[in-house]
């Protein structure tokens, strides 16, 4: 049984809390935040202690930690926690700057301490599903995808001005995507990127709706549209157009009535956001680690995927701001 304390006791803590305590393979033993009195709460819902960040990494009973806070302290609790002897998994992104990011790698690597990051997405039963089809020729060989990614609203500017920008905290995950389906990273990032759904958000200096396009070595292409908003719920779409097909998956909707009348043919609205639309991938996700850390095999994600999503993500930062396309050999 992976005895598990649980850094941060915020909005994605919570789901966390639930995959831990759910999986027999694991027990949440204590929680911390910040705040006390948000680890207090968290530690009350799921019957463990609240104690401090630094208790929790001290304490030698505790085999593995699960980082939720948040993103400017992930690096720092990475290395202090893999330095205590702990399997980690640690929520997207690995830090902010790509730097600190590489210096964390460059310090923890060695260790051989398992790092697994919180790439939630390619536990996703239809993503999964694709990816396995696709591994399986079942389109052919793989020449165009397409990642569209749009949340239901956008976050308070608060948010915004601490996230690091759409590239590094929402495009990061469709970064990682196109790395898990295409089997690699792409030589060239382009970004056109504005803020026409908030003028604040671009007062804030970020972006609210992006396009990045991906080239790759060989040819292939990638394209990922992000938007902070689609009234409709939250768009979570892949397509992969191959030589002897188009392998698609469709969002979840809220339900599978679907409407024909003289007027037209309705159905239901994409699921609202990423709690209702993940939460099977978040628990896959949780049940990964276990495995990989009690059997003691291969993360299926880990500190390297990371960092080159991070990579890629200054690539577009730099993009968008230029214009001009920038190398991942280049950031
Ligand atoms: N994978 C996903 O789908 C997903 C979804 C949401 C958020 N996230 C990521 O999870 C992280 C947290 O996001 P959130 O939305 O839950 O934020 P949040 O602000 O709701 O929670 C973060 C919590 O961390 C606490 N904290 C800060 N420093 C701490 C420290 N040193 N020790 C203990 N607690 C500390 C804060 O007090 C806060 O309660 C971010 O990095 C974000 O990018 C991932």
């Amino acid at each position: 049984m992976l005895k598990v304390g649980l850094l941060g006791a915020g909005r994605i803590a919570g789901v966390h809390a639930t995959a831990i305590s759910s999986n027999p393979g694991s027990a949440l033993v204590a929680v911390s935040d910040y705040y006390p009195q948000n680890a207090e709460k968290l530690a009350a819902q799921y019957t463990c202690e609240a104690r401090t960040t630094e208790e929790i990494i001290a304490d030698p009973s505790i085999d593995a930690v699960l980082i939720a806070t948040s993103t400017d302290t992930h690096s720092d609790l990475i290395e202090a926690a893999t330095a205590a002897g702990k399997a980690v998994l640690c929520e997207k992104p690995v830090d902010l700057s790509l730097e600190r990011a590489r210096a964390c790698l460059a310090k923890v690597g060695p260790s051989g301490r398992p790092v697994m990051i919180g790439f939630n997405r390619r536990f996703d039963p239809n993503f999964s599903a694709l990816k396995a089809a696709a591994n399986r020729g079942e389109v052919g060989k793989a020449e165009l995808l397409s990642i569209t990614s749009f949340d239901p609203a956008p976050p308070p500017v608060a948010y915004i001005k601490v996230s690091g920008g759409i590239f590094r905290d929402m495009m990061i995950h469709d970064f990682d995507m196109a790395n898990f389906l295409m089997g690699g990273t792409p030589v060239s990032v382009s970004a056109a990127a504005s803020s026409i759904v908030d003028p604040a958000i671009g007062a804030a200096g970020d972006f609210d709706t992006a396009v990045v396009t991906l080239t790759y070595a060989d040819g292939r292409i990638a394209v990922i549209k992000n938007s902070r908003r689609a009234v409709y719920g939250y768009d979570q779409r892949v397509e992969l157009l191959g030589s002897d097909g188009l392998l698609q998956a469709q969002n979840m909707l809220e339900n599978t009535v679907v409407k024909s009348t003289t007027a037209g043919v309705t159905g239901a609205k994409p699921t609202y956001f990423f709690l209702e639309r993940y939460m099977p991938a978040y628990a896959a996700e949780w049940a990964a680690f276990v495995a990989a850390v009690t059997e003691g095999t291969a993360l299926p994600v880990t500190l390297e995927d990371g960092v080159a999503a991070l990579a890629m993500a200054e690539a577009a930062t730099r993009s968008a701001k230029t214009g001009q396309p920038v190398r991942i050999a280049d950031v």
